[in-house]
């Protein structure tokens, strides 16, 4: 079986998340690149683990969530869709045609906020990636550059994030704490609505609650 720890050594894979980090960052984005992508893997796989997924499906989400992100040195729009073929292509003779499956659709679905969580790899790289958001995701340093940008702004108040399961409560919650000088609790729910309903989406496909935390709110 290929594990993420083969997919992380493909030179392919390699080349494609090096290239999409540059381009985005270029368009002063943030990190796209192999500490978000090592994130999700890692949260992704943690996830699973929690809910009780099998040991082969662990492993899937950790390779969708390392793989996901790796289209947007295509292009930005429509990152998801080339994210899944490039997959199919560096893998389709590694992997049993079901598993190659299942990662091209979650990592198409990921971005994706019409269409329906339809696996549980879909969903839990939904929310591993989703849920990504902190300080250290924003490259620029200009903090004057950083406030003209929302996404940016969002970020970079984020001084502290923490995703859990909990099975016996069904609850997968985040919790964050903003640093409301910097923006205001509003200006995360201006971009991070559609994310949060996505999640809620996600969680509720694998039987769970999703719970959103800021500063000590339960605001889901
Ligand atoms: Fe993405
Ligand atoms: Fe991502």
């Amino acid at each position: 079986m290929l594990t993420l720890a083969d997919v992380q050594r493909n030179p392919y894979i390699n080349t494609f998340i090096q290239r999409s980090k540059e381009a985005l960052s270029f368009y002063h984005y943030t990190d796209h690149g192999f500490d978000h992508v090592n994130l999700v893997a890692k949260r992704a796989k943690e996830l699973a683990k929690k809910i009780g997924l099998s040991n082969v499906e662990q492993e899937l989400c950790a390779i969708a969530g390392f793989c996901h992100d790796m289209g947007n040195f295509i292009d930005r729009i429509d990152h998801e869709y080339w994210g899944a073929l490039l997959f199919f292509e560096v893998f389709k003779n590694k992997m049993p045609p079901k598993d190659l499956g299942l990662v091209m659709q979650a990592i198409a679905n990921h971005d994706n906020y019409k269409a329906k969580v339809l696996s549980p790899i879909s969903a839990v790289l939904i929310l591993a990636d989703k849920s990504d958001v902190r300080r250290s995701r924003v490259i620029i340093k200009n903090k004057k550059l950083i406030q003209t940008d929302i996404h940016n702004r969002v970020n970079f108040a984020v001084t502290n994030n923490k995703f859990k399961a909990d099975p016996k409560k069904k609850r997968i919650t985040l919790q964050l704490e903003i640093d409301t000088d910097f923006v205001p609790v509003m200006e995360y729910f201006e971009i991070f609505t559609q994310r949060m309903v996505q999640c809620r989406r996600a969680a509720k496909f694998l039987d769970y609650k999703f719970g959103l935390i800021i500063n000590n709110f339960k605001l889901l």
